[in-house]
């Protein structure tokens, strides 16, 4: 069996030896990097609280945001939640996928997890990898995407090690995430289903399976307390398309502009004005949210381009909405920033 930190793992047919390495390291406190259909996730047994605090101390997250506990059968959710009849239909329409589900807490789940919310996050992944790793250590995994605090979340294993080599014990390599944008958040807690964080599902499907309406949070910073906080900063400055007078401030940043977008960049710049070959085009809006996380980080790495322009989408149906939420958050964290 090999040792080393940075382990592939074919997703379709898991490799019982590297799974069960992963759940001993989970059991004894450490963390596993593992990929889930969303972006992978940085786990940690999500009932032992040193355990969890890890996370955050590998994360350089602030202590104030709680963390998804990550099932491998919803049967299981019960030991940490209780459970209404709505979440039980919600899990048996739309689980296993990338939706995530705020409950009442029981007591048992350590306040490192729940930020002593007095709620916690659930959700079951579709990833056969996540499943197989959670199943083997038989505890619910506490896991956070596996970025540093404030960047672009990671999609595949490369992303993960960039920013977390060193702090965690192994990384299970599946290759790129289908998804790409992380799981919808939804409140259900109250009388009303409440979206606290556009994800993969989007708002449509939950309403259709659901035969429920689903609130869109105007005061979505005040509920999910992730949303606070400084998200998916690349290291060049991002504009979005649809900025007031997006040529010259893009130019005005100096030399080349880097573009992402479903279609091309002639509509605000000349070709001389695009890094040559620094132009990532998505043929739908599927590839736009699978593709969004790794064009941020491919972009910023470039030498020839001083400042990232990504197209905005301008409807939020689908996963447009995810898209324009994460697109926003991360043009609008002002982040360390490369200097040329
Ligand atoms: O797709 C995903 O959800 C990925 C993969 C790894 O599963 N995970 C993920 O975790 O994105 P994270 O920690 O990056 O985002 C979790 C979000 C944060 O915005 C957090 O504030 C919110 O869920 N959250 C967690 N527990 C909550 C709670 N009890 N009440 C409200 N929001 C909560
Ligand atoms: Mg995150």
């Amino acid at each position: 069996m090999s040792t080393s930190l940075h382990v592939s793992v074919d997703p379709w047919n898991p490799d019982w030896t590297v799974i069960a390495r992963g759940a001993a390291i989970l059991k004894r406190g450490g963390l596993v990097a593992f990929p889930t259909e969303t972006v992978y996730g940085l786990g940690a047994n999500g009932l032992d609280p040193l355990a969890s605090r890890k996370i955050f101390e590998a994360k350089g997250r602030p202590p104030d945001n709680p963390l998804i506990l990550h099932f491998a059968n919803p049967r299981d959710v019960e030991t940490v939640a209780f459970i209404t009849e709505r979440a039980e239909r919600l899990m048996r329409l739309l689980w296993p996928g990338p939706l995530t589900l705020v409950l009442p807490s029981r007591d048992r789940v350590p306040h490192t997890v729940t930020a002593g919310l007095g709620t916690v996050a659930v959700r079951m992944p579709s990833h056969p990898v996540a499943l197989a790793l959670i199943d083997a250590c038989g505890v619910p995994i506490a896991a956070p995407s596996a970025n540093s605090s404030g960047r672009p979340s990671p999609t595949d294993a490369r992303a993960v090690a960039a920013d977390l080599k060193d702090k965690v014990d192994l990384i299970l390599d599946s290759g790129p995430t289908s998804i790409g944008v992380e799981s919808t958040v939804l409140d259900i807690t109250g009388p009303k289903m409440i979206l606290l964080r556009p994800g993969g599902y989007p708002t449509e499907t939950i309403e259709e399976a659901s035969g429920e309406e689903v609130l869109l949070s105007g005061g979505e910073a005040m509920r999910s307390p992730g949303t606070r906080y400084r998200h998916y900063a690349p290291l060049l400055p991002l504009l979005l398309d649809n900025e007031e007078g997006l040529r010259h401030r893009a130019l005005s940043f100096g030399g080349r502009v880097g573009w992402m977008g479903m279609t091309g960049p002639e509509r605000y710049f000349t070709s001389g004005e695009v890094g040559e070959g620094a132009s990532i085009l998505f043929d739908s809006m599927e590839n736009y949210a699978r593709g969004l996380f790794h064009a941020l980080r491919t972009l910023e790495a470039r030498e020839e381009i001083d400042v990232i322009v990504a197209q905005w989408p301008t409807s939020p149906k689908g996963l447009g909405r995810a898209v324009q939420d994460r697109l926003a958050r991360a043009a609008g964290a002002q982040g360390e920033r490369k200097t040329r």
